[in-house]
């Protein structure tokens, strides 16, 4: 059995289509979900499907290595609007073996404060005629880490960011949990 740790910050819809998505799988499971906010919906989400869950500090997570206790066992870590930096000792200690999705076609509107609707406002802006999403490992950079899969959606002069926001979400319900069962069934 492998086993997944999805740490998330928010509404938690990417963390709850994996979790449905690995449910009853014969090889996979998500054993663990974390985040840094104590009211983070993914939280209860999760402690409903009956799966632990832990609540992450900045000072445990970027002053101590304790957390490398908590993810024994934890065969790919997968970040699911997961949005503080991932400190070098997390990366050293699971290298290629950590997973991030990206509202945007990287390298384009990517890095620091560019997540959730802050990209989508930016597509939007620059009058983009495609949006997309990206699927990559992480590194100690925000962003920047080897791409493993992408995938586009035509945009129209009508969507708004909130229209794009929509049709970026339904790529990474539809593609996430796929990608993810690949990459560990190949491995
Ligand atoms: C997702 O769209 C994900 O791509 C994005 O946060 C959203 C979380 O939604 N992540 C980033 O922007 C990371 N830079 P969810 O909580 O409903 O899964």
């Amino acid at each position: 059995m492998k086993n997944i740790a999805i740490f998330a910050s928010g509404t938690g819809s990417n963390a709850r289509k994996m979790i449905e998505y690995f449910a009853n799988h014969p090889q996979i499971r998500v054993s663990l979900v974390v985040s840094n906010k104590a009211t983070a919906p993914v939280l209860a989400m999760a402690a409903d499907h009956g799966i632990p869950t832990l609540v992450l500090s900045r000072t445990r997570f970027y002053e101590t290595e304790e957390l490398l206790t908590d993810l024994a066992g934890i065969d790919l870590i997968v970040l699911a609007g997961f949005l503080w930096l991932v400190p070098p000792y997390l990366v050293a200690a699971f290298p290629q073996r950590i997973v991030n999705i990206h509202p945007a076609l990287l390298p384009k509107y990517g890095g620091k404060g560019m997540y959730g609707a802050h990209v989508h406002t930016a597509v939007h802006a620059a009058g983009e005629k495609e949006s997309g999403i990206t699927i990559h490992f992480v590194d100690t950079a925000y962003d920047e880490g080897q791409i493993i899969f992408q995938a586009r959606c035509v945009l129209t002069p009508e969507d708004d960011p909130a229209a794009i926001a929509r049709k970026v979400l339904a790529l990474e319900h539809a593609h996430f949990a796929p990608v993810i069962a690949q990459l560990l069934t190949n491995n």
